[in-house]
């Protein structure tokens, strides 16, 4: 049989014996509740028509004292109370056996006792009166009696047969559920018998699947249960012995290709020993050449921080001889003229003496000599003479202050450091300037502010510095000159073109040097490449691109100083030269 026949046919009779036990216990208890109820109500009945004999024997006695006796007021009251008595009871009565004849009989001979009592008067009667209502009274009473006796009969009898009943219910439970017990045990060893030896083999099938789990592959299974289990058991030897060959054969591979991966993982451990060797070297040879590189580009920075340098050098140098040597030539001839202004000036004067003398001594000169001077307006040029010699010697004088000038700007005898006034510098490089800064057909003048501060002689290379203030000053021409170019502004007195010059200390070892333009400004895109060398935005032959590096070099890695500048794209830029007023060695 099948493990689920047996199961299955097991459960179902159980579970019809329980069903049929559970519908006949619930009917026997229905039943018994229903004698139990019976057995009560007859008890009760029983109980009152005690009672009701009880008060009516009573009543009987007191009203018989009434007739008899003298009409005593106190037995009619009592009389009246028993009798109220008897009537609740005769209610409950009612209630429990409901239109029962042999009720309805007692209830009317009753209402015949009242009335007969209430009939009763409170006046001396006669004996024979008296006799009457007694045998009236014993009458009534006599039926009552009867049917409550009658009642109280049949209600036994009941009694007797509901109690029996009752009884017999009770015993019929009790067999009943010994019985259930007995059936329900059986069924149940019943199951005991079938499922028993299903979990026994079951239970060997788990051990048997521990050993093999635990590498017992000869492990045999001995089941013999003739259901599914023991064909599982079966097929289970089957695979275990399968399993076993299967497992033996894996073995020998195993030991096989192990013996094949130890030769491969020596043939791996040797070539990562090498691969490990050749890439130390790679590190080592990798470090060298980020090392070499690191050094050439230092060179290469270095070389080209030498070329600029040298380039500027050049520059300045060929330009600051060559204004020596313009200024030294110049500063002959024109000493010349200016030494013979005063000799001149004396001579005129004596010339223009002489002719005055003549003019009084000979009022009369001849026709010829008349018609001379009135050509040439002698008086006019004796007047005259002396404002061009006077302009003469503005003139010269002039001439020799640019040459001063000059000289001092280009300072090739000043190749030391020394302690000079700024100033100075900067008003030399501004007259060097002054063809870029005056009117100019194509462009108006630019007005310079200066707001000098009181600085103390600054430690420094003079000559090295005027440079500097040159490259700068010539940037701010060169933006503002450009700015009214590309925006196509005719040049009129409303642009109102500026370089404001601004010095001031800012503390006891540093001064600022402050040169703000109102040109275009410097657009964001270059600002990061402004100090590079070679960079420049001005056309092929006008700007080489040097000037702010050279300048940057001058002031940060000569003077120990800073260079920086604040642009505002549309409004102008400043520059700010930082320096320390002692150089420290
Ligand atoms: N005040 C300024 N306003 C606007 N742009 C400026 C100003 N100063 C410098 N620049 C910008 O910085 C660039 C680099 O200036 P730098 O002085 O180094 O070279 P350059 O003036 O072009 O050429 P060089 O000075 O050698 O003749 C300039 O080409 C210009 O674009
Ligand atoms: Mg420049």
């Amino acid at each position: 049989m099948k493990i689920w026949q047996k199961i299955l046919g097991s459960s179902t009779v159980l579970a019809g014996f329980i069903c049929l036990m559970g519908i006949s216990i619930f009917n026997l208890y229905q039943a018994e509740i229903l004698a139990e109820k019976n057995q009560k109500e007859t008890a009760q009945v029983l109980n009152i028509t005690n009672n009701l004999e009880k008060f009516l024997k009573n009543q009987v006695l007191v009203l018989k004292d009434f007739v008899i006796l003298d009409h005593n007021i106190q037995n009619m009251i009592e009389f009246q109370k028993i009798m109220s008595n008897f009537r609740i009871e005769l209610d409950k009565l009612e209630t429990l056996m409901g239109k029962d004849p042999e009720v309805l009989l007692v209830r009317r001979h009753h209402t015949f006792l009242t009335k007969l009592a209430n009939g009763l008067d409170n006046n001396i009667v006669t004996l024979v009166k008296s006799q009457e209502d007694i045998k009236a009274i014993n009458a009534y009473v006599k039926d009552i009696s009867f049917h409550l006796s009658a009642i109280s009969q049949d209600t036994l009898k009941e009694y007797n047969i509901a109690n029996a009943n009752v009884r017999e219910i009770r015993r019929i439970n009790t067999n009943f559920m010994l019985l259930a017990i007995i059936g329900i045990f059986l069924i149940l060893l019943y199951q005991l018998i079938f499922i028993l030896p299903v979990i026994r083999s079951l239970h060997k099938l788990q051990v048997g699947v521990a050993e093999i789990g635990a590498g017992d592959l000869n492990y045999h299974l001995d089941i013999q249960t003739n259901d599914e289990i023991e064909q599982l058991a079966n097929n289970f030897n089957q695979m275990t012995s399968k399993l076993s060959d299967f497992y033996q054969c894996l073995e020998s591979r195993v030991t096989e290709r192990t013996t094949e991966l130890f030769q491969l993982n020596q043939d791996l451990e040797t070539e990562i020993a090498d691969r490990r060797k050749t890439e130390i070297k790679l590190k080592k040879s990798q470090a060298q050449l980020t090392l070499k590189a690191q050094e050439l580009e230092k060179t290469l920075q270095e070389l080209q921080e030498a070329q600029t340098q040298l380039i500027q050098t050049e520059k300045m140098s060929s330009l600051g001889q060559l204004v020596a040597g313009v200024a030294h030539e110049i500063n002959n001839p024109v000493n010349f003229i200016h030494g013979n202004i005063e000799p001149l000036k004396e001579y005129l004067q004596n010339f223009s003496t002489v002719i005055n003398l003549y003019r009084t001594h000979y009022p009369q000169p001849v026709h010829q000599i008349e018609n001379y001077i009135k050509y040439i307006d002698l008086e006019f040029i004796l007047k005259d003479t002396n404002q061009v010699i006077a302009s003469l010697e503005v003139g010269t004088k002039r001439i020799r202050e640019i040459v001063l000038s000059l000289r001092n700007f280009s300072r090739l005898d000043e190749a030391d450091m020394k302690e000079v006034n700024l100033h100075e510098g900067i008003d030399n490089t501004l007259l060097i300037l002054q063809h870029r800064i005056k009117e100019k057909p194509q462009h108006s003048e630019i007005e310079i502010i200066k707001e000098y501060g009181d600085l103390p002689l600054i430690e420094c290379y003079p000559g090295q510095l005027n440079q500097v203030f040159m490259n700068i000053l010539n940037n701010a021409i060169d933006a503002m000159d450009s700015y009214t170019a590309d925006n196509n502004l005719i040049e009129t007195t409303s642009i109102n073109k500026k370089i404001i010059i601004k010095t001031k200390m800012i503390n006891n070892k540093f001064i600022t040097i402050h040169i703000a333009d109102n040109g275009a400004g410097i657009p964001a895109e270059i600002r990061n490449r402004i100090f590079d060398p070679f960079f420049t935005t001005k056309p092929v032959g006008k700007g080489t691109g040097l000037g702010l590096s050279i300048s940057y070099q001058i002031v940060t890695a000569t003077h120990r100083g800073s260079l920086q500048y604040i642009t505002v794209p549309g409004k102008g830029t400043e520059f700010i030269i930082k320096l320390p007023i002692k150089q420290k060695n």
